[in-house]
């Protein structure tokens, strides 16, 4: 019986229903150099911003980079990740300071999944590292996005934020891309406002990487498993 974490294929085919664009979505961390067109970008945003915010904010600004652009962005931060340690500066916690149960472990055999695909074993800091580093190159996909928000906004708007990004994540399935969203980024927010000229008024909420998958790339084979619906909700009712 194939278990979740069975390596797989992503699909290339176009969902055929809603369910299955969100099924058939998973982080996609090897790409093709298939170009996508800029229309598409701008189609897969529209749909996007259809997402709910509350009050109508739309609280969402989008960097789309490409090209030259994009590879500036990724040297600069590989530069930076390289020569320059102050260059890596948190400006909000994406993640607990310190990981409990039952979030360690799931964060744990997601992270060994990927490593085990990769043939990377415990102790192989140097292969780890320069895996962790090909975030920065957007996995080679051709278009990477920058999302960014008012940094004077509440955490209502971050709320609505994800809604925006997983409808980002759906809409690019619905034209036969996939995606890595990346809180890889965020880090080296100094860096990409440098590059991107992006207003100190802007926090870095996360990166993407948009584009085809490469169908011949183990990574591409993890399949993130997930708690059965009885372990995380709760049916309540009063008895008839
Ligand atoms: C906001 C956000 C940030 C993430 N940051 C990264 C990242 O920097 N690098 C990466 O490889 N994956 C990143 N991921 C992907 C998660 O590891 C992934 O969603 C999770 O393991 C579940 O797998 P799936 O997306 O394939 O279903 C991120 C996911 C989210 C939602």
């Amino acid at each position: 019986m194939r278990t979740q974490t069975d390596q797989q294929a992503p699909s290339d085919d176009l969902p055929a229903s809603i369910d299955e664009a969100i099924t058939s979505r998973r982080s996609i961390r090897a790409f093709q150099s298939k170009p996508v067109p800029r229309e598409t970008i701008e189609h897969i945003l529209e749909v996007a911003s259809r997402a709910p915010s509350g009050t109508n904010m739309q609280p969402w600004l989008v960097y789309v980079v490409t090209g030259t652009a994009k590879q500036a962005l990724t040297n600069a931060i590989l530069d930076a990740r390289e020569n320059d340690p102050e260059a890596q500066v948190r400006e909000h916690n994406y993640y607990p300071k310190e990981f409990f149960e039952p979030y360690l472990s799931r964060r744990r055999k997601v992270g060994w999944d990927l490593y085990g695909l990769l043939g990377i074993e415990r102790g192989e800091k140097e292969r780890m590292s320069r895996q962790q580093a090909r975030n920065f190159s957007f996995f080679d996909a051709p278009v990477g996005l920058i999302f960014t928000i008012d940094r004077r906004l509440e955490i209502g708007s971050w709320l609505d934020y994800g809604m925006f990004i997983q409808n980002v994540m759906i809409a690019a399935r619905a034209q036969g891309l996939h995606t890595c969203p990346q809180a890889a980024f965020c880090p080296y927010h100094r860096v990409i406002r440098q590059q991107l000229d992006i207003a100190e008024t802007e926090a870095v909420v996360c990166g993407m990487s948009v584009g085809y998958q490469d169908p011949t790339a183990v990574e591409n084979g993890l399949v993130a498993t997930r708690v059965p619906v009885s372990e995380f909700a709760r049916f309540v009712d009063n008895p008839a």
